[in-house]
């Protein structure tokens, strides 16, 4: 499946806490265009439920725990964000649902264009039509 974990550079203090950071182009491989995060969602919603045509995206999430489920028409993976550390890298084509494991977990998102809204697949039918058009 078209995604990479990257390990998210951490700073860990014993008394002050820690600190992650990564770099457009240096540690992440696309420019980032656009950041935005999501906020107050309560353990057992889900959002997402789309796929993108061409963005590129990194989720983290610096507090809580998600569990991003992926399909690519054929096989599916779940991928647990439960560290600052922890970095998902998804390419595009990949179909994505985010469930949270608990209530407000925050979860990030550095990507590499503007919002476009006619860069999403939002209908799972359409998304599977899409995959089989591109011979996935
Ligand atoms: P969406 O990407 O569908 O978020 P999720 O998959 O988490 O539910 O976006 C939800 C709404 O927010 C949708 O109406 C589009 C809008 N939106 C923007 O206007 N700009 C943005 O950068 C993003 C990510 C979403």
């Amino acid at each position: 499946m078209q995604y990479e974990l990257i390990n998210i550079k951490t700073l860990h203090t014993e008394k002050e806490g820690q600190l992650s950071y990564f770099e457009a182009n240096r540690s992440i491989s696309f420019d980032i265009k656009r950041i935005y995060y999501i906020t107050q969602v309560p353990a057992g919603a889900r959002r997402g439920a789309h796929a993108h045509k061409k963005l590129v995206q990194l989720l983290f999430c610096p507090y809580g725990n998600v569990t991003v489920i992926l399909k690519n028409g054929m096989d599916e993976e779940h991928v647990v964000l439960d560290q600052p550390s922890k970095g998902l890298i998804l390419h595009p084509g990949l179909w994505r649902d985010i469930l949270w494991n608990i209530d407000n977990s925050v979860l990030c998102v550095a990507v590499s264009d503007y919002y476009d809204e006619n860069d999403y697949i939002r209908d799972y039918d359409d998304y599977l039509s899409y995959t089989k058009g591109r011979g996935n």
